[in-house]
């Protein structure tokens, strides 16, 4: 199969790790025993429901479920193909040859109005008995980042281990979206009369209902005005999370994601839901048709939502009156009509912050200069012309350059390459020299790594400020021309588990 620019074939990289060990791409055939290093590393890990009070968790179903389900070859974000492996090469009979693991997802997003890929490392282990040997550093780092950056991916995104991935490259920078708000108790949701059928019913998809499905979940329909950077519900998604992975399910653990069609009391198809468990219950998207009001259909909704996750995931023997099914998380955005709706009932709570790679921010930049010419135009710097010369003081990893230089012409952006600032003599050297002329320049400086926050507009510059004692701007006009460039944003990554 292919997904997205990569095309279907066996990957033939190896590299020799010594002692036995080394790295290579994966096939079908290793599904089994990704799945058995998944399930053995995650034993102890607060992924899907927890074991039954009293009993010791045993190896970790939901994981191996995933690991398994990624190398079927079917799934809308990688190929067979994609997952990187360390093999034990001297492994005993009987004994799992897999002792590190680690694939590369490939996600469709946007920035503003212009289509990129995400790169998104998922499903990561490492066998307890081979851990702090820099397994997870090498397969990121000599196997997944340089297949990522390759085939074109401009930015890499994980949600995942506190710290850890601070490590190869990443900042946290991306999140998975604005605000979350918990329902602490399901009894306060309200119940239906006795006698009287639900005004509104959820029904299972088909694959007829694709083009429903896409046409509901653009990010115009999922009330989050503000959000200029989210991931892309396309066809692939919406056929493999519907349909495809029900036809190669292979136990109770797989498929985690749950969609419904939202019928009316008529028959009429009128909006759509979503919810995961992932160790708590969440509602990831809820859209209904403009024509209904989601003050009439909320509470019908929630209700069965809330039958069929007891249904889905209370495990057979659960003793009385308990449940996994006690919350909900709203994923859906403060401006959602549902949040707003249940607003008295509920605490927000954090969303995730996702760790975000950026190889190269001129690549990045050149591919959304259309978005940061727009923003430009519609500002009162329209029509500018200068260069905007960002000094990062030295180039860390995960980063091309130890500084960035932009050219403007016209509101244009002309040149955007990795830069190196002046030494303090040659600056020094540069002003005695008096005024050589050339463009305007607009002069900045950010602690390594930390422009990416902004690029992605997770803060602005007057945060970046006050949060990083490095930051320094040249005069008012750079923090003007800063400021129309790179806003504060929303963005709604969700971490879709695929
Ligand atoms: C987390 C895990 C993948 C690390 O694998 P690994 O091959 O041991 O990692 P590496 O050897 O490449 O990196 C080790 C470094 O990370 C640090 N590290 C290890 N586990 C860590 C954790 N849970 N949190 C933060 N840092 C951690 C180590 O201290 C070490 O740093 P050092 O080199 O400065 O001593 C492995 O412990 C594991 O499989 N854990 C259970 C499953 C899991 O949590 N997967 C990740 C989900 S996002």
């Amino acid at each position: 199969m292919t997904v997205f620019g990569l095309k279907e074939g066996l990957r033939t990289q190896i590299i020799d790790l010594g002692n036995g060990l080394i790295m290579r791409w994966s096939t079908r055939d290793d599904a089994n025993n990704v799945g058995e290093l998944l399930a053995e590393a995650f034993q102890w890990e607060p992924v899907g429901p927890p074991p039954p009070p009293g009993e010791t968790p045993g190896p970790n179903e939901v994981v191996r479920a995933s690991g398994r389900r990624l190398l079927r070859g079917n799934s809308a974000v990688m190929s067979e193909y994609d997952y990187a492996l360390v093999e034990n090469t001297r492994a005993a009979a009987g004994e799992n040859p897999i002792v590190a693991c680690a694939c590369l997802h490939a996600v469709p997003g946007y920035y503003g109005s212009v289509r990129l890929q995400f790169g998104k490392p998922e499903g990561i282990a490492t066998h307890p008995n081979y851990r702090n040997q820099g397994l997870v550093r090498r397969l990121l780092e000599d196997m997944i980042h340089p297949a990522s950056d390759d085939r074109g991916d401009l930015v890499q995104f994980i949600l995942g281990l506190p710290h850890f991935y601070l490590q190869f490259g990443y900042t946290y920078a991306l999140r998975t979206g604005e605000q979350r708000t918990v329902l602490p108790d399901l009894a306060l949701i309200p119940k239906a009369s006795s006698n009287v059928s639900e005004l509104f019913t959820l029904r299972t998809v088909t694959l007829d209902d694709i083009a429903y499905l896409v046409r509901m979940s653009t990010p115009d329909k999922l009330h989050r005005p503000t959000t200029e950077i989210g991931l892309v519900f396309d066809e692939a998604y919406w056929r493999f999370t519907t349909h495809d992975v029900y036809q190669t399910k292979q136990s109770m653990y797989d498929a985690s994601r749950q969609t419904r069609i939202v019928v009316d009391s008529t028959g009429k198809d009128v909006g759509v839901t979503v919810t995961s468990f992932r160790g708590h219950w969440q509602i990831d998207l809820f859209v209904l048709e403009d024509t209904v009001s989601y003050h009439q259909a909320l509470f019908p909704v929630l209700r069965q939502l809330v039958l069929m996750a007891k249904g889905r995931y209370d495990y057979p023997g659960m003793p009385e009156g308990e449940s996994l099914i006690d919350s909900l998380i709203l994923g859906l955005g403060s401006h959602h009509p549902a949040s707003k709706l249940l607003e008295s009932s509920t605490m927000p709570e954090n969303t995730d912050r996702l760790y975000t790679r950026i190889a190269s921010y001129p690549r990045f930049i050149r591919h959304v200069a259309p978005v940061l010419e727009e923003r430009l135009a519609r500002s009162a710097l329209a029509g500018v012309s200068g260069a905007i010369e960002l000094n990062f003081f030295r180039r860390v990893a995960g980063a091309s350059g130890a500084g960035l230089r932009i050219v403007l012409d016209q509101g244009k952006l002309v040149e955007v390459e990795d830069w190196v600032a002046p030494s303090s003599r040659e600056w020094m050297l540069k002003r005695l020299k008096g005024s050589p002329g050339g463009p305007r320049v607009y002069g900045a400086q950010f602690a390594p790594l930390s422009f990416t926050r902004l690029l992605v507009g997770e803060i602005n510059v007057g945060q970046m400020l006050e949060q990083y004692g490095e930051t320094g701007l040249k005069d008012a006009e750079t923090r003007m021309l800063l400021d129309v460039l790179f806003p504060k944003v929303e963005h709604h990554i969700e971490s879709l588990w695929w």
